[in-house]
């Protein structure tokens, strides 16, 4: 991966050299740089980042322990280590491999990725992959496995159908296991080169620290943390309180951002940067879009070609704007996420992502009857409990579908408080929000509602049988009864 980059880095500097442009070549360079075989030979040629642009920023990735080129092997090892968050606290956190956030696993889309987990914490886990589509005894959840036990192992293989920018997650009290810090991403890159710069994962998720200064219980506040969703006190982004990234001017990077937290939503605004959105969830979509701000809800995704318009030597901020989760409107004021310097290297002509970025076929179901589903209030507790169709947990049926099949689905919020929906298994696209037509085509996996609002989807249930879910991704919902049974078969 390093190499690739210097060597990119090299041949710009050839052209620049010719076209009597200064640049800097790394001297790392391999001699002769092994050509990829399915790299066009017009692959345009960008300059380097910044020295170390990456360095306060980026997380460890996991080792492929697997030599065949069509294989990703990871390992993961879940356990309670102490952790610091770069600000001087450090807290026994729940890991993959000591990390919070856990490595990066990386790989091609094409390619088998096996994970072997090893569980040595004090009680029960899985991991869920969120968003790839799976063969379902997979999928990590408790309906196709046993949670693997403490002491236990467990190999997760499977191949990557898709590109995209997923994350995995534990499926077994998940509100707690992944409000301590077990999550981690996952990166399918496109089999065929994109052209895109190499991507930046960038995890963003919360914690949660008692007045003693301890990792708060993931039951605190009782009823009332079920209800409202808990968000913990420290905002972190790769683990950290407010970490750097270097960016020289007019230089595109490429970030894939994934919302890790159990309850709290990122409002984004992106002073001083250009912002495309390449796409999110299921990989690219067809066109980029141009953002100043996005909502990214919990277990979203978010794929970013970003430009600094910043002067060199100056520096801006990832915000996070206020967004309350009732419907009020919000969105005023900001909190620093993360920073990003701009380096002193010469700017560079700002870079522009390509006008089409994929061919996503148009799914339609014309004419037949759309799956009604609605996000409900129960009158159960104090204060009230949510749940699917009026019901909550084991008291919701199992919902049916025919694998190969395509359905259309209206998901309506009946309730005053937003709920991020996710269909795990398999992609849809959105059709229209509160009956405005989605002018971009996209695969998506979990779509935030508003109070009242009303999503129309096609979902595409490919030949994949067994038994799904789809619920809320507050997880505190999710482990609260607002989630309900998929039987696709
Ligand atoms: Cu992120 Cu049921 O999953
Ligand atoms: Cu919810």
């Amino acid at each position: 991966m390093k190499q690739k980059r210097a060597w990119k880095g090299c041949l710009w500097a050839f052209v620049a050299a010719v076209t009597a442009v200064a640049s800097a070549c790394t001297t790392d360079a391999p001699e002769g740089p092994k050509k990829d075989a399915s790299a066009p030979e017009t692959a345009a040629p960008r300059p380097s980042q910044p020295e170390g642009w990456d360095r306060d920023i980026a997380l460890a990735s996991a080792k492929d322990e697997n030599d065949a080129d069509d294989v990703v092997e990871v390992s993961l090892r879940a356990s309670i280590t102490n952790v610091s968050l770069g600000d001087g606290t450090t807290l026994p956190l729940w890991t993959y491999n000591g990390l919070v956030p856990g490595p990066v696993v990386r790989a091609r889309q094409g390619q088998t990725l096996r994970v072997h987990l090893e569980n040595a914490l004090p009680e029960a886990t899985t991991i869920h992959h969120h968003g790839v589509r799976v063969p379902n005894a997979m999928d990590g959840t408790e309906m196709v496995q046993t949670a693997v036990p403490p002491g236990g192992t467990f190999t997760y293989s499977f191949s990557l159908p898709d590109e995209g920018t997923y994350w995995y997650h534990p499926h077994v009290h998940s509100s707690a296991q992944v409000g301590y810090g077990l999550y981690g991403p996952l990166v399918v890159d496109a089999k065929e080169p994109d052209g895109l710069p190499e991507s930046l994962p960038i995890v963003l998720s919360d914690l949660s620290v008692d007045e003693q200064g301890k990792l708060a219980d993931g039951a605190a506040d009782g009823a009332f943390g079920d209800f409202f969703g808990r968000e913990g006190k420290y905002v972190l982004t790769n683990g950290k309180v407010m970490p750097r990234v270097i960016m020289r001017k007019g230089l595109a990077q490429r970030w894939r951002i994934v919302n890790a937290s159990r309850a709290r939503y990122f409002a984004l605004a992106f002073p001083e940067l250009v912002v495309h959105r390449l796409g999110g969830d299921g990989g690219r979509m067809s066109a980029p879009e141009p953002i100043r701000s996005y909502l990214l809800v919990p277990g979203e995704r978010l794929d970013l070609f970003v430009v600094a318009t910043g002067n060199p030597g100056t520096e801006t901020s990832v915000m996070r704007q206020s967004y309350d989760r009732f419907g009020t409107e919000s969105g005023s004021g900001g909190t620093p996420l993360f920073r990003v310097a701009v380096s002193d290297d010469a700017p560079v002509p700002a870079e522009s992502p390509p006008a089409k970025l994929a061919t996503i076929e148009t799914l339609s179901v014309e004419g037949k009857t759309p799956r009604m589903i609605e996000l409900s209030e129960v009158p159960k507790g104090n204060p009230t409990a949510f749940g699917i169709d009026g019901k909550t947990g084991a008291d919701i049926g199992v919902f049916h579908a025919k694998a190969g099949t395509r359905e259309r689905w209206i998901v309506e919020n009946a309730t005053n408080m937003d709920h991020p929906f996710h269909l795990h298994g398999f992609f849809f696209q959105v059709l229209a929000m509160n009956g405005v037509p989605r002018t971009t085509r996209e695969w998506k996996d979990t779509v935030n509602l508003r109070p009242h609002d009303r999503v129309e989807f096609i979902a595409d249930f490919d030949r994949r049988p067994g038994m799904w879910m789809f619920h809320c991704h507050i997880l505190d919902h999710t482990d609260h009864g607002m989630m309900a049974m998929l039987h696709v078969e």
